[in-house]
């Protein structure tokens, strides 16, 4: 699209955003023009905790579904609209409320974390969720010798390393953006640029995550490479990172896998779809009541534990 077709649809959303009194939330994952017109641009933990404290009574969702549902699930009093509703989540998909049903059954007592990027149904029949930014933190926390962790193996194989005194059982569920890099194309780019700070999400597979030098969700990424003294970083996780790092540091090169690191789903959002989202408020997510209650007592739960 041409840069002054981009310009003219940003100058519509941002006039239509303050007629509806609507906040613009977009998970860093999303393309860079959704960054530049959103509100306020985060990971799943900071978008569910801005979503909770914005006084706006709409929230036009630039995310995937859980993470519509998840700020739904917390704001029941406003409106929450998914901009696209075609954008899912295949990791979230990987559980349903059934199977952890029958799970929960064979292993009487052990609590169940769920990682946000699941269904509500799944976080109301859990005991607490976590983001990547606090699941480590959110594990400690429980007081429990095994604990099973949804739907992410490789967040839960991350974790595990927090919590020597527990045994994390974990879920056959996996985020195919991030589980999809191999070690070969890592260790490629480490050979290639030896100098550079190894920087990779955990929803990367086990392998990827022992070659990295520094593990963090993807807020935790931006900063720890925004922040860092180094020039030059290798940056394993979704591409759409690459924009505010770029764009905020400009001195510093970032290199990425050969094969694009890019969620399918979060690129659906289009800035035509916020306009339409702002004109119709639909498609609206909301999570039915008695889903919602016991949803959100995981979920507060997980809030009140503070962020690595
Ligand atoms: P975070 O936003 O918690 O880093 O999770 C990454 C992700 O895959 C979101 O869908
Ligand atoms: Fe789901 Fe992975 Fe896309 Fe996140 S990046 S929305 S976990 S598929």
């Amino acid at each position: 699209m041409p840069e002054q077709a981009f310009s003219e649809l940003s100058a519509a959303i941002a006039r239509l955003a303050v007629k509806r009194e609507a906040v613009i939330l977009s998970h860093y994952y999303c393309r860079p023009e959704i960054h530049e017109a959103a509100h306020f641009v985060g990971d799943s933990l900071g978008l569910s905790q801005e979503a909770a404290r914005n006084p706006a009574k709409v929230i036009i969702f630039c995310g995937v579904h859980f993470m519509a549902e998840t700020a739904s699930i917390l704001c029941p009093d406003k409106k929450v609209v998914l901009a696209n509703l075609d954008a899912g989540c295949p990791m979230a998909d990987m559980v349903a409320p059934e199977d952890l049903a029958a799970r929960k059954k064979e292993l009487p007592g052990v609590p169940v974390l769920t990682y946000v990027n699941s269904p509500a149904a799944v976080k109301a029949i859990s005991d607490v969720c976590c983001t990547s930014a606090n699941v480590a933190a959110v594990l400690k926390s429980l007081d429990a010798s095994q604990v099973l962790m949804t739907p992410d193996k490789n967040l839960a194989s991350y974790a595990q390393k927090f919590a020597l005194d527990k045994e994390v059982l974990t879920w056959p569920g996996f985020c195919p953006t991030h589980h999809r890099l191999s070690l070969d194309e890592v260790l490629r780019l480490k050979r290639e640029h030896p100098q550079a700070v190894v920087a990779a999400h955990p929803e990367c597979r086990p392998k990827v995550q022992a070659e990295a030098h520094v593990i963090s969700s993807t807020s935790g990424l931006i900063k720890r490479c925004s922040e860092g003294a180094e020039k030059e970083y290798v940056v394993l996780t979704e591409e759409g990172v690459l924009h505010p790092l770029r764009k905020n540091n400009p001195g510093k090169i970032f290199w990425t896998p050969k094969t694009p690191m890019i969620c399918p789903n979060m690129k659906k959002i289009s800035l035509t779809d916020v306009l339409t989202a702002l004109e119709t408020l639909e498609p609206e997510i909301k999570v039915p009541e008695e889903i919602r209650r016991p949803a959100l007592r995981a979920v507060e739960r997980m809030m009140a534990v503070p962020r690595d």
